[in-house]
C-alpha cells in the first residue's frame, strides 16, 4: 500500500469542457452498421430497421458528436451511393476493410439513427479517391437553403430542410502509406487548404479539421503537422490526433502508461501548432480534435495486423472485423485515455471515442440476440455524465515506476471537473503491484465555494482478474462498483486497488 497526495484548488482551472470531447466514431467497418445498429429483422428493430436495445445503450453511453462514414472507408466512398431510392442504390467494392458495401445506410439513414441517440454529425470528406467538387456536392446537399439541383434532390429523398453540419473533416490519415489516395504532406496540405476555402464560400458556418497524424510513432509525425498547417493555418479550426493502444507481450505496466504518451502527443502537436501560429505572427489557436482514440489490438501476437484477414477473392458483406473483447485492464488504461483528454480540456475541444458498435467498441450485438457492454463502457458512460462544467488540474504526488519509453510515469494520475452543483474528480492507479490510498486537500476549494461538500455518488473499477471481459455468455461478468471514498477534515479519501479507475462525485 502507498500514500498518494492531491490537491483540489478551482483556481487551477483549465477550460470549460466542450462537451465534443465525448464524441463517438461509426465507421461502414464490418458488423458496425449492418447487424450492428441497423438489423432489420432483429427482435429489437424499429420500423427502421435500427436495433432499440443498441440505441438504448448508446444513449446510456453518453456522446456528443458522431464522426462518419470513416475512417478508411471514406476515402474510397461516394456519398451519392447512400441517398435516394434503397432498391437502386450500388453494391460497391469497399478496398479499405476488403468488403461490399450495400449502402443500405446512407446520409439520410444514419441521421434518423443520430436522432434516436440524440448525438450530432460530423461528417468526413473523400480527400483520398476524390477531391474539392465532391466534397463542395456534399456539404450543399447536407447544408444549403438554397434552391439548387442538390437541395432539391434532398428534399425529393425526404429531407426538404438542411442537415446543418458543422464539423468536417477533411479526409482521412492522409499521411497513412494504407490510405486510398495517400499524399505527401505538401501536397495534402494543399488540397486540404483548396478545399477548405471553398467550403466555407459554400458555408462560412463549417469547422473544419485538417488531417494531422495517424499515431505519434509515424515515421513523418511532426513534419507532416508543420506542413499541413502551414498550409491550411489561416483555412481551418482543428488537426486532428489518432492514437490506438494496446498491451504488447504481456506488459501491463507498460500498457498502463499510455496516458502519458497520449499527453505527449496532444503536447507535442499543440507546439507545432502554436509555432506554425508565430511564425505568421497570428494569435489564432488551432485546436486539436482526437477523432480517433481507443484501446485496439491492431498487432497481432502472429505478426498480423488486425482488419486484413480478407485478402483474397471474398469481398463479404458486414464480416467479424476489429471485434475487440475488451477486459478490466483495459477498461482502466481506458479511463486514464478519458483523464488525459480532460486534462487537455484547453485544446482538445474534440475527441471521438473509435468506435461505437461491434468496431474496437464499447456495445457489441449478436445478430438476432442480445446488446451488451464491454468493459470500457463504464469509464466512459461514467466520465460523460459526470464531467461537467470547468476541467481542472489535480497534481498529485505519488510514486513512479520507470515506464521502457516514456521516462518515469505516475502511478496516480487526476483530473477534476467543477459545475454549478458539484465537483467530480477521476483518478487511476497505474501501478500493477501496489494499492495506494490518494488523499485530496479539499481547502482551496472549500474556501472558494464557501461551503461542505460530501460524498454523494462512487465508482470503482478494478477486478483481481485483469483480464476478465465480458461476453456473450457472460454479459456481466464485468462491472463498476461503490469505491471506498470519504470526506474528513477537509480532505477527501480514495482507496485505489493496483490496476483500478475510479470515479467520485462531491455535491
Ligand atoms: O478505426 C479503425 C481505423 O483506424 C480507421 O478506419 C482508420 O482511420 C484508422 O486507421
Amino acid at each position: 500500500m502507498t500514500d498518494a497526495a492531491a490537491r483540489l484548488d478551482p483556481h487551477f482551472e483549465i477550460a470549460e469542457i466542450d462537451r465534443r470531447l465525448f464524441g463517438g466514431f461509426v465507421e461502414h467497418l464490418g458488423r458496425h452498421i449492418y447487424d450492428g445498429i441497423f438489423e432489420p429483422g432483429h427482435p429489437s428493430a424499429d420500423e427502421d430497421g435500427f436495433r432499440t436495445d443498441v440505441v438504448e445503450l448508446v444513449k446510456e453511453l453518453g456522446v456528443s458528436t458522431i464522426r462518419y462514414p470513416g475512417g478508411n472507408f471514406v476515402s474510397g466512398y461516394r456519398w451519392e451511393d447512400g441517398i435516394g431510392a434503397r432498391e437502386e442504390r450500388p453494391r460497391r467494392l469497399d478496398l479499405a476493410w476488403h468488403s461490399t458495401e450495400t449502402n443500405e445506410v446512407g446520409l439520410h439513414e444514419f441521421q434518423a439513427w443520430l436522432d434516436r441517440v440524440g448525438s450530432d454529425l460530423m461528417l468526413a470528406v473523400n480527400l483520398g479517391t476524390r477531391s474539392t467538387q465532391e466534397a463542395l456536392d456534399l456539404l450543399e446537399y447536407a447544408n444549403s437553403d438554397a434552391q439548387t439541383a442538390w437541395t432539391d434532390r434532398r428534399a425529393a429523398n425526404g429531407r426538404p430542410t438542411p442537415f446543418g453540419v458543422t464539423m468536417w473533416c477533411l479526409g482521412n490519415e492522409m499521411d497513412g502509406p494504407w490510405q486510398l489516395g495517400h499524399l505527401d504532406a505538401d501536397d495534402y496540405g494543399k488540397l486540404a487548404a483548396r478545399t477548405a476555402k471553398a467550403m466555407r464560400m459554400l458555408d462560412p458556418g463549417v469547422e473544419l479539421v485538417a488531417c494531422g497524424s495517424s499515431g505519434r510513432g509515424m515515421p513523418t509525425f511532426g513534419s507532416w503537422e508543420r506542413q499541413v498547417l502551414e498550409h491550411t493555418f489561416d483555412d481551418v479550426d482543428f488537426i486532428s490526433c489518432h492514437s490506438y493502444y494496446q498491451e504488447h507481450a504481456g506488459n501491463a505496466q507498460e500498457f498502463l502508461a499510455s496516458g502519458v504518451d497520449m499527453a505527449k502527443f496532444i503536447e507535442e502537436v499543440v507546439t507545432i501548432a502554436d509555432s506554425v501560429a508565430a511564425a505568421k505572427k497570428s494569435d489564432k489557436r488551432i485546436m486539436v480534435s482526437f477523432d480517433e482514440w481507443n484501446i485496439w489490438y491492431l498487432h497481432k501476437e502472429d505478426g498480423t495486423e488486425s482488419g486484413h484477414e480478407f485478402k483474397g477473392g471474398a469481398w463479404p458483406v458486414a464480416p467479424r472485423l476489429l471485434e475487440d473483447q475488451y477486459h478490466a485492464l483495459d477498461a482502466v488504461v481506458f479511463g486514464d485515455l478519458l483523464i488525459t483528454l480532460l486534462q487537455h480540456a484547453d485544446r482538445v475541444r474534440s475527441a471521438s471515442l473509435a468506435q461505437l458498435v461491434n468496431v474496437i467498441a464499447p456495445i457489441m450485438t449478436e445478430p438476432g440476440g442480445p446488446a451488451w457492454r464491454q468493459t470500457t463502457f463504464f469509464p466512459f458512460s461514467i466520465t460523460s455524465r459526470l464531467a461537467q462544467g470547468r476541467a481542472v488540474r489535480v497534481p498529485v504526488q505519488a510514486a513512479t515506476f520507470a515506464s521502457e519509453t516514456l521516462g518515469d510515469v505516475a502511478t496516480v494520475n487526476a483530473v477534476a471537473t467543477i459545475d454549478d452543483d458539484g465537483v467530480s474528480l477521476f483518478v487511476v492507479n497505474r501501478s500493477t503491484t501496489d494499492a495506494a490510498t490518494l488523499r485530496v486537500d479539499l481547502e482551496p476549494l472549500l474556501t472558494a465555494l464557501g461551503r461542505e461538500l460530501e460524498v454523494v455518488e462512487t465508482h470503482l473499477l478494478h477486478e483481481e482478474d485483469l483480464y476478465a471481459a465480458n461476453t456473450l455468455d457472460d454479459p456481466e461478468r464485468v462491472g463498476v462498483r461503490r469505491a471506498e471514498a470519504s470526506v474528513d477534515s477537509s480532505a477527501l479519501s480514495i482507496a485505489l486497488p493496483a490496476v483500478s479507475w475510479a470515479a467520485v462525485r462531491l455535491a
